[in-house]
């Protein structure tokens, strides 16, 4: 089965929303000279490692509210334009699946702060596998065996995920201070202490009540209620579809196989070679 609605970037595969922050639709480099706002910060996720969840966190955090606002729409920063991201009321929080080099210049230049949120690439695979067969854009109906072999040669939404961990990586170690590295599983086991430690990362003094409360309001069944009205939804989704489809560590072992576990690990190990980082697979 084809998946639909995408198109390359710089010879990223990136879904057509993409477009807008890019030169003719081309490459990314229409988004370098994008002017960075001292408050802004950086909200950087591997696809499907929780964006919808950490993106409330931060505002949260930010705004010292534990509510949403009704009329905020998560939207990825590179999927709007120019003139749209000026508009983009602050404290903004600049959602993005892209790779570092791709993102305006100015973040660099004025040190902006990276949160940055990662999960194990197998239940990220098999979250990914949902989203773009549920996506209407996509119009996928291909069978997961056949999707693992595109996610792991980077043919699918956003490319090479080990690539992208290992950028990232490189950049933690040469700006330690300005990356905030949260992974999906610690959020999902630890959600208070996260929070806390984020907070303080981000200059927030936000006591431990605070964190609690924050860590309620974004829980998964608060959210999947909450964060989008069942007609913007179907907008977007086929029946059953959503952002917020199971919420937990460790589903992969129901869609992998033993061999493609092992092949999987295998191929991680090789391409992973040399990471100090440390994923989780079971709760
Ligand atoms: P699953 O498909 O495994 O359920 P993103 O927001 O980056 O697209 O990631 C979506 C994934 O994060 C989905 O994973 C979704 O269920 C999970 N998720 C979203 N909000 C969550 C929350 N509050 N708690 C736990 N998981 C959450």
């Amino acid at each position: 089965a084809t998946c639909e609605g995408m198109i390359k970037l710089d010879g990223y595969p990136m879904p057509s929303f993409m477009q807008d922050c890019t030169t003719r639709g081309k490459n990314f480099f229409g988004m370098r000279n994008w002017k960075i706002r001292d408050d802004d910060v950086v909200l950087a996720t591997l696809a499907k490692a929780g964006t919808h969840w950490v993106d409330p966190i931060l505002y949260m955090l930010l705004t010292r509210k534990t509510e949403l606002p009704a009329e905020r729409k998560f939207t990825l920063f590179d999927a709007t334009n120019e003139e749209n991201f000026e508009k983009m009321p602050s404290p903004r929080i600049l959602a993005t699946h892209l790779p570092p080099q791709y993102l305006p210049q100015q973040l660099d230049e004025k040190k902006t702060k990276i949160v940055l949120v990662l999960r194990n690439l197998k239940d990220a695979a098999v979250s990914l596998y949902y989203h773009t067969l549920n996506m209407h854009l996509f119009n996928y109906s291909g069978k997961f065996k056949n999707f693992l072999p595109l996610f792991i040669e980077g043919k699918q939404q956003y490319g090479d995920v080990f690539s992208y961990i290992r950028e990232f990586e490189e950049k933690m170690n040469s700006e330690p201070d300005r990356i905030c590295l949260v992974m999906y599983e610690d959020l999902k086991m630890d959600g208070v202490r996260e929070i806390q430690r984020i907070a303080r990362f981000l200059g927030v003094d936000a006591n431990e009540e605070f964190c609690r409360a924050v860590h309620e309001s974004c829980s998964f069944h608060n959210m999947a209620e909450k964060s989008m009205p069942e007609q913007e939804r179907a907008r977007f989704f086929k029946p059953g579809g959503s952002f917020y489809r199971k919420g937990i560590i460790g589903d992969w072992k129901t869609h992998f196989t033993v061999a493609e576990s092992e092949m999987f690990d295998e191929i991680f190990a090789q391409r992973m070679a040399g990471s100090k980082l440390k994923f989780t697979y079971s709760a």
